[in-house]
């Protein structure tokens, strides 16, 4: 590619990755989660690669997410799962799309579209185990679940799921993981009792169907397993393959004597006279400004260290007497299994004290993707 820089994203590593992660959580539905522009990898390439593994659901946050992977004529169930008042809630009925529901206000503002429309809205009511974040709390629950089923019988939602998620999977161990699970089964028999027959009920996301196999129930969430990143420090998962490789060409190298302060605030200075090398990648491409000083990049065929600060378009290294020219390929993160010092986002993260997640999904619109495999 003769882009400045490009992200390479390996449609066949998501569909391999997302073959795996079925597998490994016992052949259970699988739900690619594809927020977040596919976690930075592209939101339609992505969801047609996960589809391709076998994925049969697909998870966004928004709405409009959701509607994105609709417009591109893709039909298989697909689950939103943050509105907030205001979001376009009606074209989500009429393109079929699961609305996760963790409030009476969602509720009522769902079942008065599905009846302005004259529709049935797919419903998944959310229940919050000890997340604290999303889903309504054991003491809001029956309620919630008592309204939907009245919904239900008025031909206003089909009750389609019911769900939660973990606050510390990716601890294996950590004793919220007990409380939350049997937080989720209570949850599951107030819905039960209320007459509710949910299609799928849901809790894991990868760290999860990784470790945890009674938390399978009918259908695992993989995110960001399914780009071949683990959620789990230190964890690894053979077979999974990192899907996204960011590349620079640099743009120009300049020899400097000893002493030479570099970039803004000459927070790095050079002991000895060198080359350095200009990556044209900066914060607003998604390196981190956090990573001055301390992201490793893959450079003639050597691991090095960012010099100074990072930019808002560019950064430097310092290749020493490297042969190095404008033009040459640089690798922020990728595959280690093409080369085994490239480094990879999970390093980024660790390095940065931040998740793999973070790294991914921040890479920028102005790096292109460029899609490779059997699938592109
Ligand atoms: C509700 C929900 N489910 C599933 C996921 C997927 O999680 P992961 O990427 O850890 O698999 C997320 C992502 O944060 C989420 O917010």
């Amino acid at each position: 590619m003769s882009h400045f820089a490009h992200a390479r994203v390996d449609l066949d590593a998501i569909s391999d990755n997302a073959r795996l992660l079925r597998e490994r959580a016992g052949g259970t539905p699988f739900m690619g989660v594809v927020k977040a522009d596919g976690y930075g990898h592209g939101v339609i390439p992505a969801a047609r690669a996960l589809m391709a593994g076998g994925a049969t659901w697909l998870g966004t946050a928004l709405i409009r997410e959701a509607l994105e992977l609709r417009r591109a004529g893709i039909t298989v169930p697909v689950l939103a799962w943050i509105i907030p008042p205001g979001e376009p809630v009606a074209e989500a009925i009429e393109a079929d799309i699961d609305l996760g529901v963790s409030d009476r206000a969602t509720l009522d503002a769902v079942v008065a579209e599905a009846r302005r429309l004259g529709r049935t809205a797919r419903v998944q009511l959310k229940a919050d185990t000890g997340l604290n974040r999303g889903g309504a709390s054991p003491a809001d629950w029956s309620a919630l679940v008592e309204a939907a089923a009245r919904a239900e019988d008025e031909g206003r939602v089909r009750v389609s799921g019911v769900w939660s998620h973990f606050a510390c999977s990716d601890e294996p161990g950590h004793p919220s993981i007990a409380l939350q699970l049997s937080q989720f089964h209570e949850a599951l028999e107030v819905a039960d009792k209320a007459g509710l027959s949910p299609e799928v009920r849901h809790i894991a996301n990868s760290a999860a169907l990784l470790t945890l196999p009674e938390a399978r129930f009918d259908l695992v969430r993989g995110g960001i397993a399914s780009y071949g990143l683990c959620p789990i420090p230190g964890l690894t998962v053979p077979g999974l393959r990192p899907a996204m490789t960011l590349y620079s060409r640099i743009a120009l190298t300049k020899r400097v004597p000893a002493g030479s302060g570099v970039s803004y605030g000459h927070r790095y200075v050079t002991d000895k006279e060198t080359t350095l090398a200009l990556v044209p990648l900066g914060y607003a491409d998604g390196v981190p400004r956090a990573a001055s000083n301390k992201g490793p990049v893959l450079l003639g065929g050597r691991s090095r260290v960012i010099a100074g600060t990072v930019c808002m378009d560019q950064f430097v290294l310092d290749v020493g007497d490297d042969e190095v020219r404008a033009g040459d390929h640089a690798v922020l993160f990728g595959d280690p299994a093409e080369h085994p010092d490239t480094p990879t986002a999970e390093d980024w993260a660790r390095i940065l004290d931040t998740i793999p997640y973070e790294i991914v999904t921040r890479v920028g619109p102005r790096v292109p993707r460029e899609y490779v495999g059997d699938l592109a």
